[in-house]
């Protein structure tokens, strides 16, 4: 079998590959999803049922997308390297967001202010549930089963009462989070941060099991979630739209895509459920592609709330014809929002879903999100993201060519998550200046899964704080709880990180809360300190890997597999074609039945 990487020299073949795909989508969506249905069991990417519920759901959108698509064409390369892993990423298509002013010559992010500080309590991405309804058996379903998320009955063996392997009520590390754990965590954040002013929820509420998940399912979990749920003594939440809240999963069509799927229901449902917190009038403004911007009543700061699944690679609305600069004009959104803000010399928190420079971020859009970050660098004091599951940072650099303390400009905080897949269960508790709304730390908090007594009754503990893991081995060292961590302490950190291995090391590990890591070294270890320097997608380093697939992760004792971004939610489409030879084959054996023999040729040509 050839590599992908010389398969992704052979653009001939892959472009070829892209033909017969669109062949079969014009013979319509349901010869599409039987044929690739079929594919995907031949191949045996997924379990059956796996392979039925997700390409049902998904397929269409692919059908849509390869019925319109030019090949070749930038958005074919794309559609090849970020679905299938197969093709190397184009080169960005050069865009300039327009801004109202200009940069003020004068603009500084101003300094600590204030001596007082508060708290505020930052929940992780993801606290989807097994299985979504509370139900008293849920303790004793299986947790060892083939796929990626257990502990679901999918078959009459992983049931209560049938399986050996019962998952206890507070799950594990193959589990969604049960809801006792979520309420396990509320009731942790009650005694440690009581005096939190306010609450960010970083998305994704939905499970993790994509192939079962339908509206009637994200509807009922994302009012349970808000409506019902989520405790006074959070105050008030700030939400933001994750890429697991809504069915299809990932599916998020920009305005101008013409479609009967459309997810107008989430934004709807999440405006609803938000009016609690941000009022009616800024809800209002959430049912256009799930974005608000509102003013904190406590002090002077505007948060915005942003839908990055409009850059998101697994969103496949967005492969049109002509890939569109700003999906929705939610670019031309934020510009306005900072502008006014920058006029009104607010400071601004930016929150979304998946970090904008992550390997799951499209590079042209990365990119001209850059351009945003950079033109109001002194008013925006920190962005927010969940998503990786994993604790961890980005810095945005002035220059990119030179990351430096000088040209540091940015700071990504990147939430863990309470989902125990991920590793332990964990949130995190920020310390801010009531004023410039500079972060001053953050503190972990976990429940550790390996403890004997985790099963009968979780015991919440403070994992490590920024400011004591790290600020004490910089030098000059920073302790003092009035100082702001910038983005020049940031990038101190990550060069701590070349020098001292120790700490680097102690880094990694609390990327999964001390769950189940081993060292990273080598091309782990640069390839990580560059993700941690890339706001920016197109410099993170990550490259292009046959897909991902549901089943559980192979681990690699070298840690040469953490650097890669495995997040939830990944096509099952681009697994298939891992084995790329076997794919093509499968193909052809699973069209013979359509009898068409212009696709029998194409796949033909694609194998000579
Ligand atoms: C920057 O200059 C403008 C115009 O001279 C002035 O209004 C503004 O207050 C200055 N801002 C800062 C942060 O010094
Ligand atoms: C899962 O079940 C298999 C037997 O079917 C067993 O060998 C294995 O140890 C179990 N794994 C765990 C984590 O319990
Ligand atoms: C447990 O397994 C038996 C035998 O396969 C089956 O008849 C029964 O329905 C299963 N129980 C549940 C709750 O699915
Ligand atoms: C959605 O899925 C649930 C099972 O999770 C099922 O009971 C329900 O009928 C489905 N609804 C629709 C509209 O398909
Ligand atoms: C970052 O490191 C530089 C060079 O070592 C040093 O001059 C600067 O004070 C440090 N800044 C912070 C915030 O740690
Ligand atoms: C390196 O980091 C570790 C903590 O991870 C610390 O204990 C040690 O003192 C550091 N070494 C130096 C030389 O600063
Ligand atoms: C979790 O508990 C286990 C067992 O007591 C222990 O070995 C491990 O170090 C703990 N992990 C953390 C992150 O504290
Ligand atoms: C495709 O190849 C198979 C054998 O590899 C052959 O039997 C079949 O006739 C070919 N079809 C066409 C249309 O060339």
């Amino acid at each position: 079998m050839q590599s992908p990487v010389q398969l992704a020299s052979t653009d001939f073949t892959m472009q070829s590959l892209l033909l017969v795909l669109q062949v079969l989508a014009h013979l319509g969506n349901d010869d599409f999803v039987e044929v690739i249905t079929d594919v995907c069991v031949l191949v045996g990417a997924e379990d059956k049922d796996v392979c039925e519920g997700a390409i049902s759901r998904e397929g269409p959108i692919l059908a849509h997308d390869l019925r319109n698509m030019v090949i070749p064409s930038h958005t074919s390369t794309l559609f090849c390297g970020t679905i299938f892993g197969l093709c190397d990423y184009p080169d960005i298509t050069e865009y300039t967001v327009q801004f109202p002013s200009d940069k003020p010559a004068n603009a500084t992010r101003p300094a600590r202010a204030e001596k007082r500080l508060f708290k505020l309590f930052i929940s992780a991405t993801s606290t989807s549930t097994f299985p979504t309804r509370r139900e008293p058996s849920t303790s004793t379903v299986n947790y060892n089963c083939t796929k990626n998320i257990c502990c679901r009955p999918y078959t009459s063996s992983d049931a209560p009462g049938n399986t050996s392997y019962p998952a206890g009520p507070f799950g594990n590390n193959k589990c969604d989070s049960p809801v006792d754990l979520e309420e396990s965590m509320y009731k942790a954040i009650q005694s440690f941060a009581s005096d939190a002013a306010f609450s960010i929820f970083t998305g994704d509420v939905v499970e993790g099991a994509v192939w079962l998940v339908n509206e009637t399912e994200v509807t009922n979990d994302l009012n349970d979630a808000f409506s019902t749920r989520m405790p006074s003594y959070l105050h008030t939440v700030y939400g933001v739209v994750g890429n697991h809240d809504a069915a299809p999963v990932n599916s998020f069509p920009p305005a101008d895509v013409e479609t009967t799927i459309s997810s107008q229901w989430v934004y709807d449902t999440l405006a609803s459920d938000w009016t609690q917190w941000i009022g009616p009038t800024t809800a209002a403004a959430v049912k256009h592609y799930g974005a608000y911007s509102v003013k904190y009543p406590g002090g002077n700061l505007k948060l915005i709330s942003f839908n990055t699944q409009l850059y998101y690679k697994e969103n496949f609305w967005l492969y049109e014809k002509t890939m569109a600069p700003d999906p929705s004009g939610q670019l031309a959104w934020l510009v306005n929002e900072l502008d006014a803000a920058e006029s009104a010399g607010e400071r601004v928190w930016l929150m979304g879903h998946m970090p904008m420079g992550a390997s799951d971020a499209f590079h042209d859009g990365s990119s001209y999100f850059n351009q945003i970050i950079q033109r109001y660098e002194a008013t925006i004091a920190a962005c927010f993201y969940g998503h990786t599951h994993k604790d961890e940072f980005e810095i945005a650099y002035a220059d990119n060519s030179s990351p430096s303390a000088d040209t540091a400009t940015m700071m990504s905080y990147i939430a863990p998550a309470l989902t125990p897949t991920s590793g332990n269960p964990t949130f995190r508790v920020y310390s801010v200046d009531p004023v410039t709304f500079g972060i001053l730390d953050f503190t972990v908090y976990i429940a550790n899964m390996s403890s004997s007594t985790y099963q009968t009754n979780p015991t919440w503990e403070k994992y490590y704080s920024a400011k004591e893991a790290y600020g004490s081995l910089l030098s000059p060292a920073i302790t003092d709880s009035a100082a702001e961590l910038t983005p020049e302490f940031w990038h101190n950190v990550t060069t701590l990180f070349e020098k001292n291995d120790t700490a680097f090391q102690d880094y990694v590990a609390r990327k999964t809360r001390g769950w189940d890591y081993s060292s990273c070294i080598g091309d782990c270890k640069t390839g990580e300190i560059c993700q941690l320097r890339a706001a920016e997608s197109q410099y993170n380093c990550v490259e292009i890997t046959p897909g991902i697939n549901f089943k559980r992760a192979k681990r690699s004792t070298s840690g040469a597999a953490l650097h890669q971004q495995s997040t939830c939610g990944e096509s099952v489409i681009g697994v298939m074609f891992s084995n790329f030879e076997g794919a093509v084959e499968a193909i052809g054996k699973a069209a013979e039945k359509l009898g068409s023999s212009f696709l029998d040729a194409s796949v033909n040509s694609t194998l000579s």
